[in-house]
């Protein structure tokens, strides 16, 4: 119902040239009714450009049962806002996310997209290792998937196409990991890499005191500590596959970028097989 072009352009219009007069009231029902009815039309008649469908957004659906759970079970580090204030979020070193400004670090998209639904459900699910982020086991499937629609509500970069990104497609783990004197070869030039491109911030050894660690900000303003690589456990994962995928999407909203073009792939497998080296329980765990 809404081509031809005259339609669009004269609604878009409207808004700017028109004043404000019972005219301009009549003619912004007018193009409702004829915006509603396009969006009823077949997907094939829908007009193309900026009076396309709306975009992706959260699931309304399960908007109450979300907030339910949210409720019940996010609420005191989250904030009931969603911005990261709730009561116990003053007591924590690593502070809750605010969900406001869509930035999240646990992803399998490219720097800047939105996670996945899947990528959420990951999170809530698992936990983060070694912050108050716990392991949300026990809410069944439908809750876990009301919950990670609500907190979509609280920005609003998820209305905007533009911010989504189908998920990165990873390589599998080279077969080199396998042998031992093989990985050790990489793990060498992967420590090279480790001295020119990340030890400035993750300091010569990984233990996350590089000279720069000091200054950095994430995108909130907070000082923002690199990770001790030393660690047993890593808070995106343990496996080879976790740490090329941190380097490959980056962390959205702290200073760890992605490398994703700047480093070959070859390179970030031989930092990962680096940075196993360095876990101090990695040889008694016999990998
Ligand atoms: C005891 C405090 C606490 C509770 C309760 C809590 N969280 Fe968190 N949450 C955190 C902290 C702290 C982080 C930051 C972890 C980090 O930065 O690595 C976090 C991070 C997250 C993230 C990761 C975002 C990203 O950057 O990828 C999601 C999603 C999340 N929480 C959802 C939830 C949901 C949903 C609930 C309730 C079912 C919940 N959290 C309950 C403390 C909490
Ligand atoms: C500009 C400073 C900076 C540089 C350069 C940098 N990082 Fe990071 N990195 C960080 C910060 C800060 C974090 C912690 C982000 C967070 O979770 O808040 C981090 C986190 C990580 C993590 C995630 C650890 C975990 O717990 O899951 C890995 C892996 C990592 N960096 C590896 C590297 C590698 C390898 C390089 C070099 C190619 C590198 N980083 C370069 C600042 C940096």
């Amino acid at each position: 119902m809404l081509p031809p072009d005259w339609r669009i352009k004269f609604c878009k219009m409207l808004n700017s040239e028109i004043p404000k007069t019972f005219a301009r009231l009549h003619w912004t029902a007018v193009c409702f009714a004829w915006w509603m009815a396009a969006l009823g039309a077949g997907a094939e008649d829908r007009p193309a450009g900026d009076l396309a469908p709306p975009a992706p957004g959260p699931d309304y659906s399960r908007y109450e049962q979300g907030r339910y759970v949210y409720e019940r079970n996010c609420v005191v580090c989250h904030g009931p806002r969603g911005d990261g204030h709730g009561e116990m979020a003053a007591s924590l070193g690593v502070k809750p996310r605010s969900f406001k400004t869509g930035l999240f670090k646990y992803r399998s998209t490219p720097w800047g997209k939105l996670p996945t639904t899947e990528d959420l459900q990951r999170t809530v699910r698992n936990g983060v290792t070694g912050t108050a982020m716990g392991m949300f086991t026990f809410l069944g499937d439908s809750d876990l998937r009301a919950v990670t629609e609500y907190i979509k509500f609280f920005s609003r970069k998820w209305r905007k196409a533009e911010n989504y990104a189908p998920p990165i497609k990873m390589p599998p783990e080279p077969a080199w990991f396998a042998d031992g004197a093989e990985r050790e070869r990489h793990a060498g030039a992967g420590k090279q890499t480790f001295q020119s491109t990340c030890a400035a911030c993750h300091g010569a050894g990984g233990d996350g005191k590089g000279p720069a660690a000091a200054a950095l900000k994430d995108d909130a303003g907070e000082p923002a500590q690199p990770a001790d690589l030393r660690q047993a456990h890593l808070r995106n994962g343990d496996d080879p596959g976790d740490i090329f995928r941190v380097l490959v999407t980056g962390l959205n909203g702290t200073p760890m970028a992605s490398f994703a073009d700047s480093l070959s792939e070859r390179q970030k497998w031989d930092l990962a097989a680096y940075i196993l080296t360095l876990r101090r329980d990695f040889s008694e765990a016999g990998k």
